[in-house]
């Protein structure tokens, strides 16, 4: 890729204006606040928060499973169709600033039907949103739903017997929630059955967990791509691997500072991955929760690792390659990503 040489200082504006893809967010962790509040009122619910100053003030967390618990906490507000839709329109929204042309939006079910909620009514709120996004931002969405590997594996069985009537709604399933006593090899045959079905995988794995996690996707679910990853850096035949079957890592920053997996930014290991040419993209996660949505990740990563123009040019290329689009779409999206690097001035 050659382009005209572009200063450091005219890095962050890079990052915000590139075109990109999202590929680790997860809907509800996109839930700000304020809409929970607004949503809470609508349904007439109580928050165990007086306001959202307060609600604030109790995102502080020591690892993931504080965060979860905080999380599957703001998920109560979340009753209606509508609910489900307005914090769905609220990120892509927000997507779209960030000139995010494509997002694969990971949600749980297992979450809401556990509230009362059914399951057809997620799926139902959140793809009508998609389908408005694709026609009033230009943005592509599609939906990748989550099993909760804290649950057991009937339960995951249920939750995607609950969706076959809307399969055409999703491109793909994947595994989140608590992480560590809960290893990848107890959704195997769940994970078999989504493939034969034509969903495409992918699995937390290595975000807190160990190495094994991460070669447990890989060989006993056959996910395509791993959600996090940063642990792999332990393994060196695991990175041998993952350069050499160019699986996708979607790195998640943010998240890993605010959930103690890096003591700082300035630790993270995101620049080693890409010079050790691993597969790396960056995400939000839940950018309601981590302090900032895909650009901050961008720019305040970059600022923290010294990364160049070259690793962005590279990350944004990665997200659509790492993307599920149709390769001729992918094509496309990485024509205007040259064309913009071309044109950057
Ligand atoms: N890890 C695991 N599960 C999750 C996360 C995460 O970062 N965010 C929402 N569910
Ligand atoms: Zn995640």
């Amino acid at each position: 890729m050659n382009h005209p040489p572009i200063a450091p200082d005219r890095l962050p504006e890079l990052l915000r204006r590139m075109p990109k893809a999202e590929l680790h967010m997860h809907i509800e962790g996109s839930l700000e606040p304020e809409l929970m509040f607004a949503l809470a009122k609508r349904n007439q619910l109580t928050l165990p928060y007086p306001d959202v100053a307060s609600l604030k003030q109790a995102y502080v967390f020591d690892n993931l499973q504080d965060f979860l618990n905080i999380y599957h906490a703001g998920t109560q507000v979340l009753r209606t169709e509508q609910d489900f839709y307005d914090m769905t329109w609220a990120y892509l929204q927000r997507a779209a600033a960030d000139q995010v042309i494509h997002t694969e939006i990971f949600f749980d079910t297992q979450t809401h039907t556990g509230h009362g909620v059914e399951e057809s009514v997620v799926i139902s709120g959140l793809h009508r949103a998609c389908v408005d996004a694709q026609a009033q931002l230009g943005l592509s969405a599609s939906l990748i739903l989550c099993f909760l590997r804290h649950l057991s594996e009937a339960q995951a069985f249920e939750a995607l017997e609950q969706a076959l009537p809307q399969l055409d709604k999703l491109v793909g399933v994947g595994l989140a929630s608590s992480e560590l006593g809960h290893p990848p090899e107890k959704f195997a045959r769940v994970f078999a059955k989504a493939r034969a079905l034509g969903l495409r995988l992918v699995a937390h794995a290595g975000e807190e967990g160990p190495p094994a996690y991460i070669w447990g996707a890989l060989d006993a679910l056959k996910v395509e791509r791993i959600d996090h990853g940063v642990q792999a850096m332990k393994d060196p035949a695991l990175m041998a691997r993952l350069a050499q079957q160019r699986i996708p890592l979607t790195v998640c920053p943010l998240s890993n500072i605010k959930l103690r997996v890096f003591p700082s930014l300035a630790q993270h290991n995101l620049g080693q991955m890409l010079d050790a040419g691993i597969m790396a993209t960056v995400n939000s996660d839940d950018p309601a929760y981590f302090g900032g949505y895909i650009n901050d990740n961008l720019t305040q990563t970059f600022a923290a690792l010294g990364m160049t123009a070259q690793h962005a040019y590279q990350l944004a290329h990665n997200s659509f390659a790492a993307s599920f689009a149709e390769a001729s779409t992918k094509q496309v999206w990485q024509d205007r990503l040259a064309a913009f690097f071309d044109s950057f001035e």
